[in-house]
């Protein structure tokens, strides 16, 4: 029987403790990039890939989070008021956007219970999980790909991508094997955070999942793990190895920004920046300067 559409969840109440002190105050995933921010880039990219039905998760500072997606009628009047169209569209633009839900996480346990939480929301079917501070290019899409191995192999899919080895402890990392799809790889293991001893591949998950509802079951008697807390490696682990579907992994070759990381985020600014039209010509012959001086 065919699923019902795909709801999307984004994770947003880590405490971003790598951007202190921005991030005492304020979400990492309420941090502008270029001149929206990153969350809103990740709800884009679910609307893009057909899903309408978004449910944040949210932790402290909520309210910077719902208070972006609302409408914000006295700013709305103004800009009417001057005829700035362009702006105005911009505004309504991120309350239009999607249709947005929110759920608390209560304490920071972790991603696998920030997933957990939204088992009353999703119900009884597959979803598709999306950090909100990794940003996947537009023009290199990946989640549509998911999806589409997700209705044909009926399994979990993960996102993989290559990193230097010595860069894997950051990550969780899988085990794989092939299959008839050079894109698609089988997992056969995940470790969260290993030593690059440790680690199975090179291959690390990245920010984006399709998961089966199977996984509220499992993190919901996950125990904490790595840091203490409650891993989702751990839960897609058990269901790459106590299921029959098992989990897919799908290889992402494309751009990517994890704009919790310091650097990431500035080389994201700068990368965008440089590639938009209103931006980009006055800013690459500025960097080419920049760069001269180095
Ligand atoms: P991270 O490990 O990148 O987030 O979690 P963090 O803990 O906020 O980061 P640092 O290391 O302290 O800087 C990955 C994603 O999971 C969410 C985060 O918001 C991020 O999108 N998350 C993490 C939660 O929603 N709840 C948690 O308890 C932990």
């Amino acid at each position: 029987m065919p699923h019902k559409p795909f709801k999307a969840v984004i994770p947003a109440a880590g405490l971003g403790t790598r951007f202190l002190p921005a991030t005492k105050a304020m979400p990492k995933e309420m941090l502008p990039v270029v001149d929206k921010p990153a969350i809103q880039y990740v709800v884009e990219e679910a609307v893009e890939s057909g899903i309408q039905d978004v449910l944040i998760i949210i932790g402290r500072n909520k309210n910077n989070i719902a208070n972006h997606f609302d409408s914000v009628p006295e700013l709305e009047t103004t800009l009417e008021r001057k005829g700035d169209i362009d702006r105005l569209a911009k505004v309504k633009h991120s309350s239009d956007l999607a249709d947005i839900h929110m759920v608390r996480q209560g304490e920071p346990r972790g991603l696998g219970h920030a997933v957990w939480r939204a088992k009353a929301h999703v119900g009884d079917h597959p979803f598709a999980v999306l950090l909100g501070d990794d940003l996947i290019d537009e023009r290199d899409p990946l989640l549509p790909k998911m999806l589409a191995e997700y209705d044909r192999r009926g399994a979990a899919v993960v996102a993989l991508m290559e990193v230097d080895p010595e860069q894997i402890h950051l990550y969780g990392a899988a085990a794989v094997e092939a299959t008839d799809d050079p894109d698609v790889v089988k997992v056969t293991g995940l470790v969260e955070k290993p030593n690059v001893d440790e680690a199975p591949s090179n291959l690390a998950v990245i920010g984006r999942y399709v998961l089966p509802p199977e996984v509220f079951e499992i993190l919901e008697r996950t125990e904490p793990g790595k840091g203490g807390e409650i891993q989702l490696t751990d839960a897609l682990q058990e269901l790459a190895t106590a299921t029959a579907e098992g989990v897919y992994g799908v290889i992402f070759r494309g751009r990517r920004y994890d704009t919790g990381d310091r650097l990431d985020y500035i080389k994201a600014i700068v990368q965008l920046a440089a590639d938009r039209e209103d931006l980009g010509p006055q800013l690459r012959p500025w960097l080419q300067e920049f760069a001269a001086t180095l």
